[in-house]
């Protein structure tokens, strides 16, 4: 392995560079060997000034984030800073990369900085639930100005070199020669200049305390934000060491906050989700051209995923009507994006230069990677994949957009079972690429689904090809759970109310309202499993579409209006518990809120029993990125894990005793209860 740090003597100038890729996270090992190599520099007297560097990507992008909540091992990153601006000798920095979060402190405890033109800057820690942990608070004030470090802090948003130049954050601006740049600026030796000991943005305190008390105001109860804000205002009122120790208990108080706790799992959690076991030995096959087949809602979105991503893309429709349709489709997707101002009229048009409607399936001879979006009738679907064995090129990829049908089945229809896989987006604003990997699906084909999901930037899971794959297994777990607590006394109203309290981003209800009770309806009887109430398939019978018809859960008095709960809905609920005789019971929001997160356990637990994620903490970024589950919250494995696995495997027997159709311990839960174990200890594949 080699060394973290190394200090290299050039013409009076020791030169420490950071090497610990990938992002040289400031670890306990980068730590000690920073401190020691500031201390040899200092002590040696053929050196007049010091340079701070990184090799690799970037410069220290943060603290490791891994050690969080691990005893800490000295040096501490502050006690590190500390020691560098108290270097004898001037200390230059050189940045270059994303310059994040402690990565950023340790350049602010530098006393001249140069960026990178290319470079970002930015202390991100409220992302993570923190604030910024190393004299972050005391000299970003001290450098930019209380206005430009808060905004700085509480929008956690990098900033360009050249912004960072414009407030002071940075002393220079230079290109790819900037490490030969700093090493000419330090043989200049410039002066020993802490930021600590700057006051110029500091001379009008009333001015400082008014700025506090506006973005005081701005501030919910979130724990993280309000402690920036104090610790900026102590950079005025307190010596800096003050500041620095008000920072440190500050710190510490976030870090142990669930908060935190959830954004940290969910920052990981979304990294490992992406990583799968094909990713090692194999490599993604060319994709240059893209044929989706069907330009309906589905198709269509797809193909403007992919233009948008800059692939030509061939569409394939029935008839003239149908590739008429399909082209107004898009059209109109652009139109919309250009009238919101997200797409220029020329991205627009240039989009649209990529794509070909056609209804000649030997058109697709040219595509590497072809979508199937059309409709699931079987027999027509089975016709046109015989119809394209013949014209695909060898290595071409065929992707079903569902799992509806038997997808094994069409694999070999279309003569190319090695060549198939389940390519499903998902989630709102489809930020979602389920990959459902059959059983003859070759590595390669998984790796070219997986760079094709990032290309169309989608967070990529992995998953076996079963019924609904992952997301739409936990939606209608969720969507179970609700229903048992409408059946048992709640109402849509309270249930969606208490969950969006909870953080989801919408309710359950609301959410079925929008996208319309008929889809719900569809999926629902396809499936065999007993379903908890009827109420919607009646709804949906009866043709209350949700917002689209004017009634669903709520009534509507225009598209867009909030809606009042539906009396007849109400009726038709009453009606069905009767018929059932239903016990009614008193159900507080906190009762929803645990039944729904433990029956997410359950059916997370039943994924991972059954091998089709690869590991729990994939629940958690799919809940997160398809489902609308708060960040914070880390997602419910995670909620599961800060439970004990023992207690959520003792109150899901507790529920199974009353309803033993709805509720279910997974023997792997049973296993991690009984071992005293956490969901977490099976993430580390
Ligand atoms: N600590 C530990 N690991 C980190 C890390 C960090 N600060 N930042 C990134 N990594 C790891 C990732 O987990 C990933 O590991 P993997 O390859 O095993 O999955 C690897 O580095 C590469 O990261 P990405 O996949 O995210 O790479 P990208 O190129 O897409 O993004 C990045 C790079 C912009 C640096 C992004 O990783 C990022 O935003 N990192 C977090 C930055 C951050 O929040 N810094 C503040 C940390 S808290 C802090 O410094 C407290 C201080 O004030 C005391």
């Amino acid at each position: 392995m080699t060394e973290p740090v190394r200090l290299e003597r050039t013409s009076g100038l020791a030169v420490i560079v950071i090497d610990n890729p990938p992002v040289n996270a400031l670890g306990a090992a980068v730590r000690q060997r920073l401190a020691k190599a500031m201390a040899e520099a200092v002590a040696d007297d053929t050196v007049t000034a010091i340079v701070l560097t990184a090799d690799g990507r970037t410069f220290p992008a943060g603290a490791d984030i891994a050690e969080f909540g691990q005893p800490v091992v000295a040096p501490s990153l502050p006690d590190l800073c500390n020691q560098i601006e108290a270097s004898p000798k001037p200390v230059l920095a050189a940045l270059h990369g994303t310059v994040l979060g402690g990565g950023l402190e340790l350049a602010m405890a530098a006393h001249f900085r140069v960026a990178h033109e290319a470079a970002q800057l930015g202390l991100p820690e409220i992302t993570l639930g923190l604030i910024p942990g190393a004299g972050g608070t005391q000299r970003t004030p001290r450098l930019i100005g209380v206005e430009a470090a808060l905004e700085l802090m509480l929008s956690g948003l990098p900033i360009s070199a050249q912004e960072a130049h414009e407030l002071g954050l940075v002393d220079g601006v230079a290109g790819d020669d900037l490490r030969d740049i700093v090493i000419m600026l330090a043989k200049e030796t410039p002066s020993v200049n802490p930021a600590s000991k700057k006051r110029q943005h500091m001379m009008d305190g009333t001015e400082y305390m008014a700025q506090i008390a506006l973005w005081r105001a701005e501030l919910g109860d979130e724990l993280a934000p309000n402690k920036i804000v104090d610790c900026v205002e102590a950079a005025l009122l307190l010596p800096f060491e003050g500041g620095m120790d008000l920072e440190r208990e500050a710190f510490a108080e976030c870090l142990a906050s669930p908060v935190s706790a959830g954004l940290r799992h969910a920052f990981f959690a979304e990294r490992r989700v992406a990583k799968f076991p094909e990713l090692k030995d194999s490599h993604a096959r060319p994709v240059d051209h893209i044929g989706i087949l069907g330009g309906r809602v589905a198709g269509a979105a797809l193909a403007c995923a992919c233009l948008d991503a800059g692939f030509p893309v061939t569409v394939l429709e029935r008839g003239q009507a149908g590739t008429t349709q399909a082209l107004e489709r898009i059209g109109r997707h652009y139109q919309r994006e250009a009238a919101a101002g997200r797409v220029s009229q020329q991205k627009g048009a240039e989009a649209l230069d990529r794509l070909t409607l056609t209804d000649d399936p030997a058109k697709m001879g040219s595509a590497d990677f072809v979508l199937d979006c059309m409709p699931e009738d079987t027999a027509r679907k089975t016709q046109m994949l015989r119809n394209l064995d013949a014209v695909l090129k060898p290595g071409a990829i065929y992707a079903a957009n569902t799992p509806d049908q038997d997808v094994e089945a069409l694999a070999h229809v279309a003569g190319r079972p090695a060549d198939t896989l389940i390519f499903h987006m998902t989630g709102p604003g489809a930020k979602l690429a389920e990959i459902g990997v059959l059983r003859h699906t070759a590595p390669d084909v998984v790796v070219t689904a997986h760079a094709l999901a990032r290309a169309l930037r989608k967070v990529p899971v992995r998953c076996a090809a079963e019924p609904d794959l992952v997301a739409n297994t936990l939606l209608h777990a969720y969507r179970e759970a609700c229903d048992r607590l409408l059946l048992r006394g709640a109402l849509p109203n309270q249930v969606d109310g208490a969950l969006r309290k909870f953080g989801m981003v919408i309710g359950p209800y609301e959410m079925l309202d929008h996208t319309g009770l008929h889809i719900a309806h569809m999926r629902r009887k396809s499936r065999s499993t007993p379903k908890a109430l009827m109420l919607l398939d009646r709804m949906a019978e009866a043709g209350w579409l949700g917002r689209k018809s004017g009634q669903g859960y709520y009534v509507y008095d225009f598209e867009g209006g909030a809606g009042m709960l539906n009396p007849k809905m109400v009726q038709l609920l009453e009606a069905e518990r009767q018929q059932r005789r239903v016990e009614l019971e008193a159900i507080s929001d906190a009762d929803i809120c645990t039944e729904v997160v433990l029956a997410l356990i359950a059916a997370g637990a039943g994924l991972v029993e059954r091998g089709v994620v690869q590991r729990p903490s994939d629940i958690d970024a799919v809940m997160i990125h398809g489902l609308g589950y708060p960040r914070a919250r880390g997602g419910p494995m995670h909620e599961g894990d800060q439970m004990g696995t023992f207690d959520v495997a003792r109150r899901i027997d507790k529920l199974a005793e009353k309803d033993p159709k709805g509720w279910r311990v997974a023997p792997v839960l049973r296993k991690l209860a009984a071992e005293r174990h956490r969901f977490s200890d099976l993430n580390a594949v």
